[in-house]
């Protein structure tokens, strides 16, 4: 399958199936679920982390790679599910994680015990105070001391996952001899986490001004480590196809990572467009979503990928993310309207639309009552901060509430039943309150289905090559509204998103109108949330 033509879902396996009462998701939950998406009409599955991890981070700490955390299942398991997906014609995209590992993988535990050779694996440095001003991404230094061996580790992430050293050609040997174990199995495409972050600078220099993010985002070497990468590995697979997770990222490198002339990936994540509710980059610090901006980033990503022969993976809710509705859209009245407006708006773009499991039946966020519920580590450093900056506990939870990522990693709402139909156990997660209202057996129920909506906009995607292939030109001058062009050998559409809690005047040319999710159309004026697709003949 071409990049074009892949519509993917991510699955957070922790939180969508339980089989075994555990209380944790599993891989024969995913099986279990296999008809449930290919009825939905996706054909990529992207699993978060299945390897062995201590799961300080949910798996984004790896312990070992080449085996299944058992808490997921088994290697049996893994080996059915990829045929039994594929039987329903749907492959397997799986995460790996190469910029850092797990503190308590065997090469971070002999580098601590001494061996240089696997401290050369990771960037050790000896220095008398910190070598860098460097910020972790979750909080805190970026460096830690080890006092055994008198030097400092880096880490991007958590304390407990240490960042690779791509310098040296041995660990990139063993990174590829990872890949490839993977490649073997059938699995069809890879998800390669924070992957622009692997090229440190020769030189470790302080910028007083910032956390040092400029330092080593798209660093100097990672284009070429991407497509070293890529012809050891998977470049030579048919059918093949990888998404970089890209922090921080420009469209030029976007477009040089994603342009398959240069042998690197199939297609990149960015995440300019979840910050438009940022102040200065903070994730912490509540602001209203600036849709201007967000119209305008559609625009210029859009577009600008287009120009340079690139390929945008696109998104709008994922494990690191708030759901979406509650951060942009709607939790009530209008909850049906929003979800399939921000659904048709980035599902028909150019570029291949990620879905992220719960959206399709307009899942919220967790809404929990105290911060004890909540487990991501991220969400308890910044809690810690957010109170040692003196804000209060009611404070500081309105700002996680809105912000964590357990919202994006809530139980799967499958019906009513205690525990969301998700386990028969005690979810590691618990679930949230709302499932009793919305859940996939209730949707089904309405004949305002959102789960029907992804299945019509999907398919619609899917059978149009307008949309698969066709060009695209995005006009935002119309304020909260995302509308835009798709055009293929002379079959042209017009996607038309109301992005806003209003009705927005807008002439509505009159072409046939084949998508609507209001009964009506009024030729002046958009609904609050109206989406509409037209046909150009
Ligand atoms: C990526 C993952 C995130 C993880 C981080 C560190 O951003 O999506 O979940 O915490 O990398 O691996
Ligand atoms: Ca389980």
């Amino acid at each position: 399958m071409k990049r074009e033509e892949i519509i993917a879902y991510e699955i957070y396996v922790k939180s969508f199936n339980d089989t075994n009462g555990d209380g944790i998701g599993d891989i024969p939950g995913i099986i279990e679920k296999l008809d449930y998406l290919k009825e939905l009409g996706i054909n990529y599955i992207w699993l978060t982390p299945i390897y062995i991890s201590p799961q300080k981070d949910n798996g984004y700490d790896v312990e070992d790679y080449y085996k299944i955390n058992p808490d997921y299942g088994t290697m049996e398991d893994f080996d059915k599910l990829v045929d039994e997906a594929k039987s329903r014609g749907i492959n397997i995209m799986l995460d790996m994680v190469l910029n850092h590992t797990s503190t308590e993988h065997e090469w971070f535990k002999r580098a601590l015990a001494g061996e240089e050779k696997y401290q050369d694996y990771y960037i050790f440095k000896e220095s008398e105070k910190e070598p860098t001003n460097w910020k972790s991404k979750f909080g805190g230094s970026a460096w830690e001391y080890v006092e055994n061996l008198n030097k400092w580790y880096l880490h991007l992430f958590d304390v407990t996952q240490a960042d690779l050293n791509w310098e040296n050609p041995e660990l990139k040997e063993e990174l590829y001899k990872i890949v490839n174990f993977w490649k073997e199995k059938g699995v069809k495409g890879f998800r390669f986490d924070v992957i622009n972050l692997i090229s440190k600078p020769q030189e470790f220099n302080s910028n007083p001004e910032t956390d040092g993010r400029e330092f080593y985002t798209d660093g100097p070497r990672v284009h070429e480590f991407i497509r070293e990468l890529n012809l050891n590995t998977f470049g030579s697979e048919e059918g093949f196809s990888t998404v970089g997770e890209m922090s921080s990222t420009s469209l030029d490198n976007c477009i040089k990572y994603s342009n398959l002339e240069n042998d690197e990936l199939s297609m990149t994540f960015n995440f300019h467009h979840l910050k438009i509710d940022y102040v200065n980059n903070q994730k912490w610090v509540l602001k209203d979503p600036d849709f201007e901006e967000l119209i305008g980033l559609y625009k210029n990503w859009s577009e600008g990928m287009q120009v340079g022969n690139g390929w945008m993976a696109n998104f709008i809710s994922n494990h690191d993310q708030p759901r979406h509705l509650s951060r942009w859209g709607n939790e009530d009245e209008l909850r049906y309207e929003a979800a399939t407006s921000f659904a048709t708006a980035y599902i028909l773009l150019r570029g291949t639309p990620f879905i992220y499991y719960g959206e399709e039946i307009g899942m919220l966020n967790a809404g929990y009552e105290s911060i004890n519920y909540f487990v991501d580590i991220e969400t308890h450093n910044a809690y810690k901060e957010l109170i040692e900056s003196g804000k209060t506990n009611e404070e500081a939870m309105v700002i996680i509430h809105a912000r964590s990522r357990d919202n994006g990693r809530i139980p799967m709402q499958w019906d009513s039943t205690d525990s969301s139909g998700f386990t028969n156990g005690k979810p590691w997660l618990p679930t949230s309150q709302q499932y009793k209202n919305i859940n996939l057996e209730l949707d089904r129920q309405n004949n305002k289905s959102i789960f029907e909506w992804y299945k019509n906009i999907i398919s619609l995607r899917k059978n149009n090559d307008a949309f698969i292939y066709g060009e695209v030109k995005v006009d935002n001058t119309t304020e909260g509204v995302l509308k835009y062009t798709r055009e293929y050998n002379g079959n042209k559409y017009i996607v038309i998103c109301n992005l806003l809690n209003k009705e927005i005047e807008l002439t509505i040319d009159e072409y046939e109108i084949i998508i609507n999710n209001y009964d009506e159309v009024n030729n002046n004026l958009l609904k609050p949330y109206q989406a509409i697709v037209q046909i150009i003949k």
